[in-house]
């Protein structure tokens, strides 16, 4: 079989790429990524040299490059990761998530529909349907639960899966959806929560905790992410939607504490700090359709797998020093100089 996989230098592509070279040797991966500051060469370095492997540079807003690329691959399934994925910097300039995260998605459609492809599968988010209360732990988000987005980053998404489903309905697009809670694991930019708050504590620098740090995620090691999307993308059902995660709901403080404890540093590093605009309250997943139609359960408890992304970040302090130099700085700046 031949995937394209795009948005395959950052975080969740790039553990995608890997994982399918590893578990599916005898198919061929087209691993696609127009290198936005999100997009990082570099996680790809362990596959350059796998005969089965090859990187391209396409931005998927370009209509003529990916009839060009599907013209000459004939994919047989496209996974689309790509996007703009970060809801802080959706709430300062919403247009580029606009255009990537749905036009982007309908020129990926429209190619697959053209060029034959047997599954276009969308890689979603649980973001959304919105949040839950945090008083109301009886409550999860199922594939039925009304989509409600709370940011330009959700509601982009969103506006993609109704794309996605139009296409599916109207053209007969052969597609499916899958809707993952908050990911962690290795490679993840260190804009996102979980590795800005390591890359902070290792420098002694302060950690900007939104609001009163009482906001809950569903967390799920991207391991277990990449093991859905590969059953679902293979084995789902043509048209369906598949939740993903993993029952594990931590308050951002407690993974604060989490991390501070894990690098022996000291609370008084916690900074609370102007609370997020629209902030979702709480995120849970009811995985139950996933588990009970394709037989996925994750396999990494957090306690391990929150250590093991520590010490991945330990260890690839020259990939830490290299994305936080430059531009990171200019943001960190901007978006957190005054709060
Ligand atoms: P990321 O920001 O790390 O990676 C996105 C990649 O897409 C980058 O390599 C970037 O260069 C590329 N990209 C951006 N615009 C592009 C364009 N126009 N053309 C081609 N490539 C482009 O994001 P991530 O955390 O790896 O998320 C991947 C996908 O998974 C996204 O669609 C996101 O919505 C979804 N998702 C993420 C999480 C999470 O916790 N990170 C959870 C659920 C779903
Ligand atoms: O739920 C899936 C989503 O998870 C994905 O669709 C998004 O692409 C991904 O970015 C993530 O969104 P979140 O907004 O939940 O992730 P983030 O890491 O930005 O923030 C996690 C929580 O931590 C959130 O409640 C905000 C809070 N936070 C975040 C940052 C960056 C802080 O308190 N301080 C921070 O500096």
């Amino acid at each position: 079989m031949k995937i394209l996989v795009t948005g395959a230098a950052g975080f969740i592509g790039s553990n995608f790429v890997y994982q399918q070279l590893e578990d599916h040797p005898s198919d061929q991966i087209i691993a696609l990524d127009s290198l936005t500051y999100a997009g990082n060469l570099k996680n790809l370095d362990g596959c350059k040299n796998n005969p089965n492997y090859k990187f391209v540079k396409i931005d998927i807003r370009d209509r003529e490059s990916i009839y060009r690329l599907f013209d000459e691959e004939c994919f047989d399934i496209v996974v689309n990761f790509a996007a703009e994925s970060h809801v802080d910097r959706s709430i300062e300039n919403p247009q580029i998530f606009l255009e990537t995260n749905i036009l982007g998605v309908n020129v990926l459609m429209d190619a697959s529909l053209k060029y034959g492809v047997k599954r276009y599968h969308q890689v979603s988010t649980d973001e959304v349907y919105g949040d839950l209360p945090l008083d109301r732990k009886d409550l999860f988000f199922t594939e039925t639960t009304p989509l409600h987005a709370s940011s330009p980053y959700s509601a982009s998404k969103a506006s993609a899966d109704l794309l996605v489903q139009a296409y599916h309905r109207t053209f007969d697009l052969n597609c499916t959806i899958s809707r993952c809670s908050n990911n962690y694991g290795p490679y993840q930019f260190p804009e996102k929560m979980i590795p800005l708050m390591i890359h902070n504590a290792l420098n002694d620098i302060p950690l900007p905790v939104y609001g009163q740090g009482i906001n809950v995620r569903d967390w799920l090691h991207v391991r277990d992410h990449c093991k859905a999307i590969d059953l679902i993308m293979r084995k789902g059902r043509n048209g369906e939607v598949y939740n993903v995660g993993g029952h594990n709901e931590k308050a951002n403080i407690e993974v604060v504490r989490t991390i501070l404890k894990a690098l022996g540093k000291d609370e008084s590093l916690i900074t609370f700090v102007t609370d997020r605009k629209g902030h979702d309250l709480r995120y849970a997943i009811d995985p139950q359709k996933i588990h009970a139609e394709l037989g996925w359960l994750p396999e990494t408890r957090f306690e391990e797998g929150i250590q093991e992304t520590i010490q991945w970040y330990l260890d690839h302090q020259e990939w830490v020093d290299e994305v936080t130099s430059g531009d990171y700085q200019k943001y960190y700046e901007e978006m957190y100089g005054n709060r």
